[in-house]
């Protein structure tokens, strides 16, 4: 048999080369760092953010599932994928009847135990428990028994992270199962009221909140434990030049309870920030939760971004909202600003922070799935979409043609470009 030639990147043995030399650059990246090696014990720590160790799990993760799929199979592939509605089921069930909060994190339970603190029958305990520890999330120490493993703890203890998963695994997991009836329903109607949720919850997204207070609060805690996952945060307050607006005015407009804001105001400390949302309990709830030396600097306010924009201001933010919104409501918000932007001094910038689609062949497998993967929730949730950097300068010339992007300051996990309205 023929050897394919050495850097065919599709030979199962380049793939396990390239993982090889990527795994020894991470432990030796980590040795630099003096972080320990990761284990599956909740004394593990957590991954570094920084770029070096993001870059080369990006490779390794796109090497890996590509060997893997070579050794697997389609057949196997599938198999495993066109089951994963069955693993979410189990992580449903944990997360909705606490069993990572039940389960302490020094020791462990009987299983027993655990199933009359969550009040279910424990056979079916049992069942999600040994579930979960194949997937080496809890482990079963000895024959009935259950402790935590560094992720299962990672949920006990970060309650925001919780908040995300639970929120994926409740109404966005039974969302997503009805998107072709979505489709068999409304063929050409793509917005939010014909989107996959409206379809299971006979509301949109937005109405939905309002109509179940709580789940809404969750929502809020759940995008900012999202932000907690990586670095889009630390790449926001690196990739603009903040420190340039002085002691100016940032209006994060559709900050919802305005963690952004908090964050960019506590690394500028010069900077004000107005929060605006639509939702009150948003706000409330970022108002709640400032802490007391920010309150000169951070305020909130109602507004309907759809409405001409009131404040007249150094710089305008616009976080995860355009890829919300289908291009027609898309074209609306970015009107939105040009009264105030027509009253600003020139060259004050409008930041839309959001993904930024890939072109063919641009990002790596592993980073595209992710940003597709978030393009597809966003049609689920909201009968919306992302765009690539073409699409969007489409749709700002289309609310108005002296709406230009001047700089993409970053095309990173999240992207940055700042725009602004030319006055020739
Ligand atoms: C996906 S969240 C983004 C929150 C925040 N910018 C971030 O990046 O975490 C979208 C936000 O837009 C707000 N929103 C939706 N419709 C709005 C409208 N018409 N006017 C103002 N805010 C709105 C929602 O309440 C929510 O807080």
């Amino acid at each position: 048999m023929t050897e394919p030639p050495l850097g065919n990147t599709e030979s199962p043995l380049y793939l396990a080369e390239r993982i090889l030399s990527l795994t020894k650059e991470v432990t030796s990246h980590l040795d630099e760092l003096s972080c320990p090696t990761p284990n599956f014990s909740t004394r593990s720590s957590s991954p570094p953010l920084t770029s070096t160790y993001e870059s080369l799990r990006i490779s390794l993760n796109t090497v890996a599932a590509d060997l893997l799929r070579l050794i697997n199979g389609p057949q196997n592939h599938f198999r495993t994928l066109f089951c994963t509605h069955y693993d979410l089921a189990a992580y449903q069930v944990a997360l909705e009847f606490n069993f990572f909060e039940l389960v302490p994190l020094e020791g462990g339970i009987a299983v027993a135990d655990l199933a009359k603190k969550a009040q279910i029958q424990e056979d079916r305990v049992e069942m999600v428990m040994r579930f979960l520890a194949t997937q080496k999330v809890f482990k079963e120490s000895t024959i009935g028994f259950f402790e935590h493993t560094n992720a299962s703890a990672v949920i006990a203890k970060e309650p925001l992270l919780k908040d995300a998963f639970s929120m994926q695994m409740d109404e966005m997991f039974r969302a997503a199962s009805e998107t072709s009836r979505s489709i068999q329903e409304q063929p050409y109607k793509f917005d939010s009221a014909n989107s996959p949720f409206a379809t299971r919850h006979m509301l949109s997204a937005y109405e939905y909140y309002e109509a179940n207070r709580e789940k809404g609060a969750r929502f809020a805690r759940a995008m900012a434990g999202v932000t907690q996952l990586d670095r889009q945060v630390s790449e926001l307050r690196d990739e603009f030049p903040w420190e340039t607006l002085g002691d100016g005015t940032l209006v994060d407009i559709g900050g919802g309870s305005g963690h952004i804001a908090v964050y960019l105001a506590k690394n500028f400390p010069r900077l004000k920030c107005v929060v605006q949302d639509i939702s009150p309990l948003m706000l409330a709830e970022g108002e709640t939760q400032l802490e007391t030396s920010l309150k000169g600097r951070v305020s909130f306010q109602t507004h309907d971004f759809f409405q001409p924009q009131p404040l007249v201001a150094n710089a305008y933010l616009i976080r995860q909202i355009a890829h919300n919104w289908n291009n027609d409501d898309a074209i609306r918000l970015f009107s939105a600003f040009i009264p105030a932007l027509e009253c600003s001094p020139p060259g004050t910038p409008l930041l839309i922070n959001d993904t930024i689609l890939p072109e063919l062949g641009e990002k790596t497998a592993y980073e595209e799935h992710q940003l597709r993967q978030l393009d597809i929730a966003m049609w689920v949730v909201l009968g919306a979409k992302q765009r690539s950097e073409q699409q969007f300068a489409a749709l700002l010339k289309e609310a108005d043609p002296r709406l230009r992007i001047m700089k993409v300051h970053s095309k990173g996990s999240m992207g940055l470009m700042e725009v602004h309205l030319v006055k020739e």
